[in-house]
């Protein structure tokens, strides 16, 4: 599909979702701490201190002048297949996360970052910036394969002084398994990469099995392709999604066995 029918496709998707989205506030949400989660953290503005420390990470990225090759990995690099190296910052403004989503991210992560994250998709660092912000005692593991990617993405956040990052030179699947055999388990994961239906299916399996058993699973994207509609509508229906919340933009599976099974379209 060329480029332009995939925007208005995308653009139809968003107008039923503004149409059919609901729980602004959290009313009409049964589960207490979904319900505190929309009607406080959504609401609730981000902490000024956070706001100053993403304009200091876009500015440190800027100053990297020297040119890397886009990455080769996932879905996104078939779409644009473009592997003309370019600035950093450059790539960075096409896959980075925007203000409004981050700082989602990093309410997101004061909420559920307490068990440790797991971020599949650095890219340049960006959404890794706000979840290590939101739990700072806790670490944050984000996997890479694009090898500049990562490094330039560790240099510009150790710059800013974020230290709670492990940052990963690996496949997804190769890291989840890793961490698996070690028994690592988290409490936060963010998928952010490799936006296709099988990848998506297999790497939220894979996070399941790694979780903590009240983790929290976020998946970029779902309404990105007619894949990643399907990816979602998978998931929701797996045993271990408990309690699904549509945001467009992002999707966010609870896996808390306790919760009663339950889909929510919220407005965000
Ligand atoms: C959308 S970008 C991530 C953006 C980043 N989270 C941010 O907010 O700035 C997706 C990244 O995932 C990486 N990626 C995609 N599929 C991958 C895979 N299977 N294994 C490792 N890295 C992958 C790509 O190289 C790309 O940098």
């Amino acid at each position: 599909m060329t480029r332009a029918k995939n925007r208005f496709k995308l653009f139809r998707k968003l107008i039923v979702y503004k149409l059919k989205s609901r729980h602004r506030k959290g009313f009409g949400i049964h589960s207490p701490a979904i319900f505190s989660l929309v009607n406080k953290g959504f609401s609730e503005d981000c902490d000024i201190s956070v706001k100053i420390g993403a304009t200091a990470y876009k500015q440190t990225l800027k100053r990297v002048t020297k040119s890397i090759p886009r990455s080769t990995f996932g879905a996104g690099s078939l779409l644009s297949p473009n592997t003309k190296p370019t600035t950093p910052a450059a790539i960075n403004r096409e896959i980075g996360i925007s203000k409004k989503h981050g700082e989602l991210l990093y309410k997101l992560s004061t909420f559920y970052g307490r068990d440790g994250i797991l971020e599949l998709g650095t890219g340049l660092g960006s959404a890794t910036y706000y979840l290590a912000s939101g739990s700072p005692t806790s670490r944050v593991i984000t996997v890479e394969g694009h090898r500049d990617y990562a490094e330039t993405a560790k240099a510009v956040l150790e710059q800013i002084g974020i230290t709670n990052i492990d940052i990963r030179v690996e496949t997804f699947t190769n890291e989840t398994k890793r961490i698996k055999e070690e028994n690592g388990r988290l409490g936060l994961f963010f998928i952010d990469g490799d936006h296709s239906y099988t990848p998506t299916l297999e790497h939220f399996k894979q996070c399941t099995e790694i979780g903590t058993e009240d983790a929290v699973i976020i998946i970029d994207d779902i309404h990105w392709s007619d894949d990643m509609d399907r990816a979602w509508k998978s998931i929701k229906e797996y045993s271990s999604c408990r309690v699904s919340v549509d945001l467009f933009r992002f999707g966010i599976i609870f896996t808390n066995k306790k919760l009663q099974k339950q889909h929510y379209t919220v407005r965000y």
